[in-house]
């Protein structure tokens, strides 16, 4: 039996809901209940999420953790988080507040372009294409007037267009490249706004538009962060092997695309968890910074580290296009709350709060691995989720967490030891 429908959209929540359930769950009514169980009890709110997308029928819940202690270039802060993986918050938090005690964090914008393209095919010479660019210029800008009057009213708006020639690249294709100044919006509304008025001035007989878009590969909307301190207030024991072993990881991270992917996706466990608790773009900030870490044509970290001089220094450079109006970031209460907790700052402010996360959890990640390694942590809390689901009590996870202190945890193991534990006090 063919399981398409059409029309889907048109029908109410609980009829999409009952179509799901009697084609995918053979009519359970568990199924409508677990969907039904994520409903917000409040009405209102629960609107606001069922229009944020199409077709939804529940919501997906994503822990909303904070990590305080953060010091950046002088100031307090308390940073939110959201996201479904243990040990993220932990390890912010701790390293917020060792960085605490040896300066804080300092960081700075370096820049904060963003790009758009409006890409055509053109058989004629690039003399032609470049006088008809030229005399059309003011115009493409002025077609833009309407869109980028409150833009610039807040200080950004169109930079530049330039005509770049791709033909060596394809066949017959150039492109606008337009640079924009968005402020405090991440501006891909605005931008592709202005691109499709840009490409509705700019076509003519001879000149094919195949499309207008922003681009998520922003190396001039650009962050700096970093900390650092004296050798021998690094680690408590063997302070300088630590500091040349920190070093190697990040070297090798340079040197190695496999461990180089590994490292900078735990830096992004930091990014992300912050650019989706303030309601940014995560897939956006995702596709941007992977594109930076290739930017040599060979993928690396987005960290650095030295020793010099008797100073050890750790730094991201990383592209942020994100914004603290617009989008999300005001319509979800949640993320609002987010930006409130981080005292409502601008576009650069939140670029800079956010390279510092991923920092912070590069620097935790890197400690771990060349110290006791990362498994220690993650497999206290797997022991905590197996005693959680073996129902045990307040007193019989106070004593399994002590019984495998010094002791190898295996799923098995635990069981064994439960087991054995209730047999003995049953
Ligand atoms: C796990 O989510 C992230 C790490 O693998 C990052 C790293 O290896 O640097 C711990």
């Amino acid at each position: 039996m063919s399981k398409t429908v059409s029309g889907f959209s048109k029908l109410t929540k609980l009829e999409k809901i009952d179509w799901l359930v009697s084609n995918f769950f053979n009519n359970d009514v568990k199924v409508k209940q677990i969907l039904m169980q994520y409903w917000n009890s409040n009405p209102v709110l629960q609107d606001l999420h069922d229009d944020f997308i199409e077709n939804t029928i529940s919501n997906f819940y994503l822990p909303f953790g904070i990590a305080p202690n953060f010091v950046i270039n002088g100031k307090d802060y308390t940073i939110p988080m959201a996201i479904e993986e243990s040990s993220v918050v932990a390890a912010a938090s701790l390293v917020a507040k060792f960085w605490s005690t040896r300066g804080g964090f300092k960081a700075s914008v370096i820049s904060t372009k963003k790009i758009g393209q409006v890409h055509f095919m053109f058989e004629g010479t690039n003399n032609e294409i470049k006088n008809y660019f030229t005399k059309k210029k003011a115009a493409l800008l002025l077609a833009t007037k309407a869109i980028t009057q409150n833009m610039q009213k807040r200080g950004g708006g169109i930079v530049d267009i330039e005509l770049r020639d791709k033909t060596v690249d394809l066949a017959n294709y150039y492109q606008l490249h337009v640079t924009f100044e968005t402020v405090d919006s991440m501006g891909a509304n605005f931008i592709n706004s202005c691109l499709e008025a840009i490409a509705n001035e700019f076509e003519k007989e001879d000149v094919q538009i195949v499309m207008s878009i922003l681009s998520n590969y922003v190396p001039e909307c650009l962050v700096h962060a970093e900390v650092s301190c004296k050798v021998d207030k690094l680690y408590a024991e063997n302070s300088e092997l630590f500091a040349q072993k920190f070093v190697q990881a990040v070297q090798i991270a340079n040197a190695e695309t496999h461990r180089a992917v590994t490292h900078n996706k735990g830096i992004m466990n930091g990014i992300d968890a912050v650019v989706i608790a303030t309601g940014n773009d995560f897939r956006a900030i995702e596709a941007g910074a992977h594109a930076y870490a290739a930017k040599s044509g060979r993928y690396k970290s987005l960290t650095n580290a030295t020793i010099e001089n008797g100073i050890f220094k750790f730094w991201i450079e990383i592209p942020l296009a994100l914004g603290t109006v617009g989008g999300l970031t005001k319509l979800h209460p949640l993320s609002k709350l987010s930006l409130k907790m981080l005292d409502n700052p601008s576009a650069k402010e939140l670029m800079e709060i956010i390279a510092v996360a991923g920092l912070a959890q590069n620097f935790a990640a890197l400690r771990a691995l060349t110290t006791t390694g990362i498994q220690k942590g993650h497999m206290k809390m797997h022991l905590t989720n197996i005693i959680k689901q073996l129902g045990a009590s307040a007193e019989e996870k106070q004593y399994l967490i002590d019984y495998f202190e010094h002791k190898t945890i295996t799923h098995n193991a635990v069981v064994e030891a439960y087991n054995k534990l209730i047999g003995e006090n049953g």
